[in-house]
């Protein structure tokens, strides 16, 4: 036999892309209970798409219908191309890896590892190749012979992506994967998964509902609220240019200002309560002039001075005052007064870096390309 990377013999040819999702007016009632509403998505070959979501929005529900473990009430997933209503969850070749996944106790790692193989009735030496190859894919060479009580958190959880990756899947399902391990595994498990993708190719259909886990893993994310896409896209896309109050306030911090809308058209303005003048560089479809919205501007967009700032169009101004500071490592997050309402603005912890104190008088400052106007 030939020397072979294991990544090589994981991922041959019919695997190196895995297969498009995509799912069309796709909902799901329990009794009653609309988990899922008339969604729409289309997951390209290949690629590691996240669902975000608040606890209930109907994420796991979606795993469900795509794995085949739950029928449609109305809508049609669609594995390239082809509709998969009338094939069963074993004939899917989907792999799955959840939160708290339990490997088979009293079996070894090998033998977790082995379980999808031999129940595909491969060859004994062919079983044996995969789980090598599979275990040195997710750096646990060697561990075969413990059980998964010897192992840490982050172990198992590796054994179950080995165990869910020889059978080499044309779309991998993880359900919170990491949700149950701490900060520091959380991270360097979301470096490695990454590097997995890249090197295996399948697509990967992955449910959080950590903002920064989602931003940091994928092409793409979609947004879902009680069981309705509310913006699918890039992850730059979605924070840079969150289409409602739903996905601004999910996708990091955001300061929401109310308003009406007093100008619309390509360079809209918003008017607060007190009537200060606020100029955005988007503005969401539909709204008119005279319509209750919001301004939205993200912390960092927004820089805080002492001093009176220089007149200059494309700059908003407001005076401020300083509430709090909360020290947060890297940086400070400055929480301000400013007509009226709470405003929020990051310092970077640099060398020397002073930090106004409480009640200190200063200016806000922003561009208006990077502030948005939402409906209310
Ligand atoms: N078998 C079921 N019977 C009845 N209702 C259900 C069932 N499964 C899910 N639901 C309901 O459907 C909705 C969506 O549930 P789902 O499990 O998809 O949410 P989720 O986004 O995965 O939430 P979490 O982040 O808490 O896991 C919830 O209101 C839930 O209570
Ligand atoms: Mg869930």
């Amino acid at each position: 036999m030939t020397a072979q990377t294991p990544d090589a013999t994981l991922a041959e040819p019919q695997s190196l892309a895995g297969k498009s999702v995509s799912l069309e007016r796709l909902s799901k009632r329990y009794a009653g209970i609309r988990a899922l509403d008339s969604l729409d998505l289309a997951l390209p070959a290949g690629a590691f798409c996240t669902l975000l979501g608040p606890s209930g929005s109907g994420k796991t529900t979606v795993l469900k219908l795509v794995a085949g473990f739950e029928t449609p009430s109305e809508g049609a997933v669609r594995i390239d191309g082809r509709d998969v209503a009338a094939v069963p969850a074993s004939a899917r070749n989907i792999g799955m890896v959840f939160q708290n996944y339990a490997l088979f106790p009293h079996m070894s790692v090998a033998q977790n590892v082995a379980f999808g193989l031999e129940m595909r009735r491969l060859g004994r030496a062919e079983v044996a190749r995969r789980v090598r190859d599979g275990l040195a894919l997710v750096d646990l060479a060697g561990y075969d012979d413990r059980l998964p009580r010897q192992l840490s958190g982050g172990q198992q959880q590796r054994v179950a992506l080995a165990r869910a990756l020889v059978i080499r899947p044309d779309i991998l399902l993880m359900d919170e994967p990491l949700g149950a391990l701490d900060k520091g595994l959380r991270q360097s498990l979301q470096v490695e998964l990454k590097r997995l993708h890249a090197r295996v190719g399948v697509t990967v259909l992955f449910v959080t509902h950590d903002q920064e886990e989602a931003l940091h893993l994928s092409d793409l994310v979609a947004v879902l609220n009680h069981g309705r896409l509310q913006q699918v896209g890039p992850p730059e896309a979605l924070y840079n240019r969150p289409e409602n109050t739903f996905v601004a306030g999910f996708l990091g911090d955001c300061t929401l200002l109310p308003g009406t809308v007093a100008c619309a058209g390509d360079r809209p303005v918003l008017r607060l309560a007190d009537g200060t003048l606020l100029a955005a560089g988007r503005i969401a479809p539909g709204l008119t002039a005279g319509a209750d919205a919001v301004l939205g501007v993200r912390p960092e967009s927004v820089a805080v001075s002492p001093h009176v700032p220089a007149a200059a169009d494309t700059v908003n101004r407001l005076p401020a005052q300083v509430d709090t500071a909360i020290f947060s490592g890297n940086s400070y997050r400055i929480l301000l007064h400013a007509a009226g309402q709470t405003v929020s603005a990051t310092l970077p912890n640099t060398r020397n870096r002073t930090v106004p104190p409480p009640g200190t008088p200063v200016h806000l400052t922003f561009t208006h390309t990077d502030a948005f106007i939402l409906a209310a």
